[in-house]
């Protein structure tokens, strides 16, 4: 298996695309670090790692939280002996014309989307570094953070800064050998497109589940993106195949944006 003996931390893990990733690199054999807010959901996965035969370590941290994170991942390197993975996936939308966006939002949806990515990279350099070894650092972007959409610019300007996090830090790491990478999921039927679609009825008067179809309706592939699709990418960016690529924010769309 691929990554047999390494060590993933996967935030926002709970739930939707972040189980998923989780789940896939335990399948390819990596032990996982489980981090998010909702501690219940973060045990039922951690039953479902050491089901598939592998270690698995919850930590309750909010990603917003720099020490939360620089805590945590020192637990998990405490824990599992190494760290080689980070998989900052944690992060949430928020719906509203750019006019109508209050201070309040911004600082939310920035705490949690881009400095939540931001200590992520800072503390799973900092474990690299202290070990002496390589390591893989893959934040969640966007499609989102290729191109912006209506009622979304805040969420999306998030995914935008966390591309540019991804190009510095691929370019300030690169000499140690660690690579920084990005996934670019389209439209994924998880709680928060789920939060989106119920946005959408308020602030457009849609149908409930017509933006979801609309959205769905103009993939290229023909049908939505399932979180084992996005998993895919991330565990290609996990494992030595993508030894050579650095810097990216990769589109997993089934066909949307085009870059
Ligand atoms: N669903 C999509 O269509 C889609 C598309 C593109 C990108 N993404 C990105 O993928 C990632 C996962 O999205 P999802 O669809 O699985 O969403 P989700 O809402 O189902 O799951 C997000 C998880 O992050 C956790 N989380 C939120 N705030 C946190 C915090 N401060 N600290 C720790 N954990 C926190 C939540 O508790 C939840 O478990 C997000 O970064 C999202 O922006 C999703």
């Amino acid at each position: 298996m691929s990554l047999s003996g390494k060590t993933a931390i996967v935030t926002g893990a709970a739930q939707g695309i972040g189980r998923s990733i989780a789940l896939r690199l335990a399948q390819d054999g990596a032990n996982i670090v489980l981090t998010d807010v909702k501690t219940d959901k973060l045990a039922v996965v951690v039953k479902e790692v050491e089901a598939l035969g592998r270690k698995a370590l919850a930590v309750t941290a909010d990603v917003g939280d720099r020490e939360q994170v620089y805590a945590m991942v020192q637990q998990a390197a405490d824990t599992m002996g190494q760290v080689d993975i980070m998989v900052n996936n944690a992060g949430i939308v928020q719906v509203s014309s750019i006019l109508d966006a209050t201070p309040e939002e911004v600082e939310t949806i920035y705490r949690i989307n881009v400095q939540g990515t931001l200590w992520g990279i800072q503390a799973a350099a900092k474990a690299f570094k202290a070990q002496g070894t390589p390591g893989k650092i893959i934040n969640a972007c966007s499609m989102a953070g290729h191109e912006s959409f209506p009622l979304l610019g805040v969420y999306c300007s998030t995914k935008f800064a966390i591309r540019a996090l991804t190009q510095t830090a691929a370019k300030e790491l690169g000499s140690l050998g660690i690579t920084v990478n990005a996934y670019c999921p389209g439209i994924v039927g998880t709680d928060m497109w789920d939060f989106i679609d119920r946005r959408m009825v308020e602030e457009t008067g849609a149908k409930p589940r017509e933006t979801y179809n609309k959205f769905v309706g103009g993939i290229a592939l023909g049908r939505a993106e399932t979180p084992e699709d996005v998993a895919a990418l991330v565990a290609f960016l996990a494992r030595p195949d993508s030894n050579y690529i650095t810097g990216q924010s990769i589109i997993t769309d089934g066909g949307i944006v085009y870059r």
